[in-house]
């Protein structure tokens, strides 16, 4: 019987990839947080493609995509990101990357360049993916669609302890103002915004641990 794909999206912060994750895991199929890939491509820019003053030229990225080469690698389950042979996992949660990722993500040579990637990853079956537009526009026909969300101080007070627990120094406020406007700028934008897909299950998850989101999302899977 093939493994379901499962399409997660949501808010940022609403707890996406750690409970994806998770179901991942009792599942035993793979998954992957394509928020990883954006940022991916961000810290790339951020490295090879900036101004004079410190900006991103957006140009000088659309033209190096042919020197980005992007792998998967499967750790237990994970899967992992490398871009030209380098482990990036630590790198792409800075807050230099969270604070340009929203202005690369919204670029549509940036989306289309990452597209059929995300498509073939979940041809064979048995992923989960989360991000903003898989249930609307990478995997439209995923067997099960859950759309994440919960307050924004919730959501500030989860992203403030995530960094924390990865060494990165951060002020709550300044957490709060990046979410809001990434998630401003993630649902105005003209290709691909965070949206609910029409057949979602929605969950609001501010006043549930991470146990009973993976639960409810676990009793829709089971129907
Ligand atoms: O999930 P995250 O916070 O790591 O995502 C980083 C950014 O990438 C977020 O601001 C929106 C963007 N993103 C996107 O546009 N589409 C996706 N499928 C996943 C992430």
């Amino acid at each position: 019987m093939k493994k379901p794909v499962i399409a997660i999206d949501g808010f940022s912060s609403t707890g996406k990839s750690s409970i994806s994750k998770i179901i991942a895991e009792k599942l035993g199929i793979v998954h992957l947080d394509t928020g990883a890939l954006y940022r991916g491509i961000t810290w790339f820019a951020l490295q090879n493609c900036l101004n004079e003053d410190g900006t991103i030229n957006i140009e000088q990225l659309f033209s190096s995509f042919s020197l980005i080469e992007l792998e998967f690698k499967n750790d237990t389950g994970e899967l992992v990101l490398f871009m030209n042979h380098i482990n990036i996992s630590k790198e792409i949660r800075s807050n230099e990357v969270s604070n340009n990722v929203s202005l690369i993500a919204k670029q549509k040579e940036v989306r289309d360049f990452l597209l059929q990637s995300q498509r073939n990853l979940a041809e064979k079956g048995g992923i989960i993916m989360d991000g903003r537009d898989i249930g609307t526009v990478v995997l439209p026909n995923a067997d099960f669609k859950f759309f994440l969300t919960a307050s924004i101080d919730e959501r500030t007070k989860r992203r403030y302890q995530e960094l924390l627990g990865l060494g990165i120094e951060a002020d709550e406020n300044q957490v709060k103002e990046n979410l809001i406007e990434r998630d401003r700028i993630d649902s105005e934008r003209e290709i691909a915004p965070l949206k609910k897909a029409d057949d979602a299950i929605v969950i609001d998850n501010t006043m549930l641990t991470k146990k009973e989101t993976i639960e409810s999302i676990l009793s829709h899977l089971k129907k």
